[in-house]
C-alpha cells in the first residue's frame, strides 16, 4: 500500500460492540459487517473468538460471507485465544490474528500480576504461535502510552522479529495527549527501525474527549493504520470516531497528504444502521454524522449558505451520504419489486421470506403514511433483522389510556419455550403500564435502566423507533421496536431487550461454569 494511503481498521465489532448494553445478535453483526465492506473500510476487527460461542459464531459467520476487508479475530497472548481466533477467521478472503499484551507496570503488576520478563516471553511465544497459522499478526502492547517507552520497545522488536506484520499502539484509557502521543510514537521509531517496515497502528479510546485528535496525532508521526469505530462506540467512553477521523483525512488532505479508501458516501448510512442495531443514539450536533451537522440555525449563516454553500460548509452534506435519504419515495401502489430494487438501492440484499415480511410491513405501513420514505424502510428491515432465535415475542396487547384512570395494559407474550403468558398492570403512564404488564406476564424481575422514542422521519404519520434498557442478574441488553403506534413500538423494544439480557445472563452463567472463557479486554 502508498504511504498515503491510511488503513481503516473498524473495530465495531468488537470495542464497540464493548460497549455497556450493547448485544448483537449474530445476523445483526453480519449486516453490519457487510455494510461495513461497502462502506471501503480495509479491515473489520469481527471480535473476540473466545469470549463465547455466540462471538465465535459470529466471527465465523463473518469470516465465511464477508469479502472484501481483511477479518480480523482478537486474541490475548494465549495459545488457545489464538487457535481460537484462528478457527474462526481462517476462511476469510484475507484473515488476520491480532494479539496484545499488556506492557505498563500498573497492568503488569496488579493485572496480570506477572513481571516484565515474564510479559517479554509471553508476547514472544504469542506472535510465534500465531505467525505459525497465518501470515498477517497484528501485535498490540496494551495500555502502551502508560508504559516505559524503551521497555515497550523491546517488546515491540520481540514481536517483529517473530513476524508480526502490524504493530499497533493502544491509547486503552484515553490518557494521553495529541503530542505526547506523537513523541512517544517517534522515540519507538527511534528505538525499533524495523517499525518502518510493518505498519505502525494507533488505537485511541475517548475518555478526555481525545481519540481522533490522538490518533491524528499518530498518523502525522508515521502510522498508517487507525484503529476506530461507527459512531466512536466502544469500552467506557468509546474510541476514535471511525467518520470523524476519514473526514478529517479527506477534507484536509491537501494540508495532510494522506487519505482512506473509504467511500464516504456510505458514512451516514453505515452510522444510522449501528445505531439502530447498538441502540446507542448519534447526539444530534455530532460532527459528520449528527443530524444537525449541516444544519443553520442563525440567519446570518442560513443567508450566507444560500448565497454561497462554502461560506458556513467545510464539507458537502453529500459527500458522506446525509442527502440521499429522501430521494427514495414508495406508496400503497408500490408493488413487490420496486420495494425490492428500492431495499437494493438502500444496500439491503433481501429476498425470499425476508422480502415477503419487509413487503407485509411496508404495505400495513403504506395504508397508514401516505409517503414511505427511505428512511422509514431503512427502519422497517432493520427491524426486520432483530428477531432472533430464542425470543419471547409480542402477541398482542390492550391498553386503555385515559386523563380520567390511571392506564391499564394487558398483554400476551409467547416464550422462548412456546408458551401463551398473559398479564396486566395498572401504571402511571401508559408506557409503564405496558412495560409492567409484561414483567407481570413473564414473571421477571427486571429493571428499566433507559427508554427512548424518536420519530424517523418528520410528521404526524411518523414512524417511531423505541429503545429499551433492560437490567437483569447484573447483566444489562438493549431492545428497539419500530411501529407507527408508540406503544407499540415500545412493547416490541421491551420484548426485544427481555430476550437479550436473559440471553446475556444465561451466557453469563455459562461463562462462569466454564473457567477458559475470557473476559473482555
Ligand atoms: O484498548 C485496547 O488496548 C484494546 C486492545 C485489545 C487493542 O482494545
Ligand atoms: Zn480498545
Amino acid at each position: 500500500m502508498s504511504d498515503d494511503r491510511v488503513i481503516i481498521f473498524d473495530t465495531t465489532l468488537r470495542d464497540g460492540e464493548q460497549s455497556p448494553g450493547i448485544s448483537l445478535n449474530a445476523g445483526e453483526k453480519l449486516e453490519i459487517a457487510h455494510q461495513l465492506a461497502r462502506l471501503g473500510v480495509d479491515v473489520i476487527e469481527a471480535g473476540f473468538p473466545i469470549a463465547s460461542p455466540g462471538d465465535f459464531e459470529a466471527v465465523r459467520a463473518i469470516a465465511r460471507e464477508v469479502h472484501g476487508p481483511v477479518i480480523a479475530g482478537l486474541a490475548r497472548a494465549h495459545a488457545a485465544d489464538i487457535d481460537r481466533a484462528w478457527e474462526a477467521v481462517r476462511e476469510a478472503d484475507r484473515p488476520r490474528i491480532h494479539t496484545f499484551i499488556s506492557t505498563s507496570d500498573i497492568h503488569i503488576v496488579h493485572q496480570l500480576q506477572s513481571t516484565r520478563e515474564d510479559v517479554k516471553g509471553q508476547a514472544r511465544a504469542a506472535v510465534a504461535h500465531a505467525k505459525a497459522l497465518v501470515e498477517d499478526v497484528e501485535f498490540s502492547p496494551m495500555d502502551a502510552t502508560r508504559a516505559d517507552v524503551e521497555y515497550t520497545a523491546e517488546v515491540c522488536q520481540i514481536a517483529l522479529d517473530e513476524g508480526a506484520t502490524t504493530i499497533n499502539i493502544p491509547d486503552t484509557v484515553g490518557y494521553a495527549m495529541p503530542h505526547e502521543y506523537a513523541d512517544f510514537l517517534a522515540r519507538l521509531y527511534e528505538l525499533v527501525p524495523g517499525l518502518r517496515d510493518v505498519v505502525l497502528s494507533v488505537h485511541c479510546h475517548d475518555d478526555l474527549g481525545l481519540a481522533v485528535a490522538n490518533s491524528f496525532a499518530g498518523v502525522l508521526a508515521g502510522a498508517r493504520q487507525v484503529e476506530c469505530a461507527v459512531n466512536g462506540i466502544g469500552e467506557r467512553a468509546g474510541n476514535a470516531s471511525l467518520e470523524e477521523i476519514v473526514m478529517l483525512l479527506r477534507t484536509r488532505n491537501e494540508a495532510v497528504g494522506v487519505d482512506t479508501g473509504v467511500n464516504t458516501r456510505e458514512l451516514a448510512r453505515t452510522s444510522r444502521l449501528v445505531s439502530r442495531l447498538t441502540g446507542y443514539p448519534v447526539q444530534p450536533n455530532k460532527a459528520v454524522v449528527g443530524r444537525n451537522a449541516f444544519a443553520h440555525e442563525s440567519g446570518i449563516h442560513q443567508d450566507g449558505v444560500l448565497k454561497e454553500r462554502t461560506t458556513y460548509e467545510i464539507m458537502e452534506a453529500s459527500s458522506v451520504g446525509a442527502d440521499d435519504v429522501s430521494s427514495i419515495v414508495l406508496g400503497k401502489h408500490s408493488g413487490r419489486h420496486a420495494l425490492k430494487s428500492a431495499l437494493e438501492e438502500l444496500g439491503f440484499q433481501v429476498s425470499g421470506q425476508t422480502l415477503n415480511t419487509a413487503f407485509k410491513r411496508f404495505k400495513e405501513l403504506a395504508d397508514k403514511k401516505k409517503q414511505v420514505t427511505a428512511m422509514d424502510l431503512e427502519a422497517l428491515v432493520t427491524d426486520e433483522l432483530r428477531d432472533a432465535v430464542r425470543a419471547y415475542t409480542l402477541e398482542w396487547f390492550d391498553v386503555e389510556a385515559s386523563t380520567r384512570r390511571p392506564p391499564h395494559a394487558r398483554v400476551a407474550i409467547r416464550t422462548p419455550d412456546d408458551e401463551l403468558l398473559e398479564g396486566d398492570f395498572t401504571g402511571d403512564g401508559p408506557v409503564d403500564a405496558i412495560f409492567r404488564a409484561i414483567n407481570a406476564a413473564t414473571r421477571r424481575d427486571v429493571r428499566l435502566r433507559e427508554f427512548r422514542i424518536d420519530a424517523v422521519t418528520g410528521g404526524q404519520d411518523a414512524l417511531g423507533e423505541a429503545s429499551v434498557v433492560l437490567e437483569l442478574s447484573g447483566q444489562s441488553a438493549a431492545g428497539q421496536g419500530v411501529s407507527t403506534d408508540i406503544i407499540e413500538a415500545a412493547a416490541l423494544a421491551y420484548v426485544r431487550a427481555l430476550s437479550n439480557v436473559e440471553r446475556r445472563v444465561l451466557a453469563a452463567a455459562e461463562e462462569t461454569r466454564e473457567p477458559e472463557l475470557a473476559p473482555t479486554p
